[in-house]
């Protein structure tokens, strides 16, 4: 039995969880700084690193407790190193450095996808998840579309040349005066509204596999707001009301953003999966929550759809720790002098493997 304990600090989730095998969850414990964010509309870096700093030990502590497990029981700790906000990630890294000094642990830097990846891993299923595997991975901050030959074998086939698919949600979230972040409440809102009312742009449809979502949420800007506000961003227009055009219906245009988004997803996912002959297609991140991108997938894809538990798309400790396990049993080992890399790509662990 190996023992894992994931530390997550990459955004805006404190996440602290220890993991048994790569599979079984013992605890997973996260501290959210939605409410703190909020009034942002999105991420507040500086925010967010201070909130890490005042939470990583509680939370830390109520992992264990959870799982009713010390320091002595754990087996390596595993920490995103990357990608995401430096000062947040400083944070994890730092403090599992710390731990793994001062109880002589073997430390483990994922990446921050592949832990999403992995999150797969945690899902209770009857049939075990079959190589090769084409992932659609759906966050705040990225969407790709990934070959997934074998563990720690990631080849990218696509990925977004503008906004990541969880960031057009919070975008427009923001345009129609949703609350953030704009995933759940688009989802929420578009349960009363017509799909069909609005046809957004589906960008590079039939064009390869990479993603664009920032035209769409200009249709959706030029769509909802009165003819004179309609070039403005709304990145500048910080947390004042939207002005909205007078007859627009917040949930017809929900509901036509969303499966704006979601077919292309589905598209280009299932036409991956066809082109590199993948056994399954797998999904993760917090857009992959979303009940009509699931219901979609499944719907079209011919081939075994999975995607995570819930609890688990978004950002959380769990996920680290069961990325973790995967590279500890390869051998994979990082040492004291870990770095962070904001910028960090998704790469075969077999590319900068350092074996301890
Ligand atoms: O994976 P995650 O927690 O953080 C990053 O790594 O970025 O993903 C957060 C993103 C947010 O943009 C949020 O709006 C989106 O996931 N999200 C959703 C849903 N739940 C969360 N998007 C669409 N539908 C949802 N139900
Ligand atoms: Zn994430």
């Amino acid at each position: 039995m190996t023992l894992i304990l994931g530390i997550e600090t990459s955004c805006d989730e404190t996440g602290v969880a220890v993991v048994e095998n790569g599979t079984r969850l013992l605890s997973n414990v996260v501290a959210s700084q939605v409410v703190l964010h909020a009034q942002y509309g999105g991420v507040f870096p500086e925010v967010a690193s201070r909130a890490h700093v005042e939470a990583i030990v509680p939370v830390t502590q109520q992992a264990m407790d959870v799982a009713q497990v010390t320091l002595d029981d754990i087996d390596a700790i595993a920490v995103t190193r990357g990608p995401g906000l430096a000062g947040s990630l400083l944070v994890g890294v730092n403090f599992a450095k710390g731990l793994a000094l001062g109880h002589g642990l073997p430390l483990v830097g994922v990446n921050h996808l592949e832990g999403h990846v992995y999150s797969l891993w945690l899902a209770e299923t009857d049939t075990a998840l079959q190589f090769p595997a084409v992932c659609l991975i759906v966050s705040g901050g990225h969407s790709e579309i990934v070959l997934i030959r074998e563990h720690g074998d990631y080849t990218v086939v696509g990925s977004t040349i503008d906004d990541a698919a969880g960031e057009a949600f919070d975008k427009v979230a923001r345009l129609l005066n949703l609350s953030y972040p704009g995933g759940p409440a688009i989802q929420h809102a578009a349960d009363e509204g017509d799909p069909t009312t609005y046809a957004f742009p589906r960008a590079l449809r039939g064009h390869g596999y990479n993603f664009s979502f920032s035209g769409l949420k200009t249709a959706v800007m030029r769509a909802v707001q009165p003819p004179h506000q309609g070039r403005r961003a709304p990145k500048s227009e910080g947390m004042t009301p939207e002005q909205l055009r007078p007859d627009v219906n917040v949930a017809d245009v929900a509901a036509s953003f969303q499966v704006a988004v979601v077919d292309v997803l589905v598209e280009k996912t299932i036409q991956a999966a066809a082109t590199h002959n993948a056994a399954e297609i797998w999904m993760a991140g917090g857009v992959s929550a979303n009940l009509l991108l699931r219901e979609q997938m499944q719907e079209h894809s011919p081939l075994p759809v999975r995607y995570p538990p819930l609890a688990l798309c978004v950002d959380n400790g769990a996920m680290i720790a069961a990325a973790g396990f995967f590279r500890y049993q390869q051998g994979y080992r990082d040492d004291l002098a870990l770095d962070v890399r904001p910028m960090w790509p998704l790469v075969s662990i077999r590319d900068h493997m350092t074996k301890g």
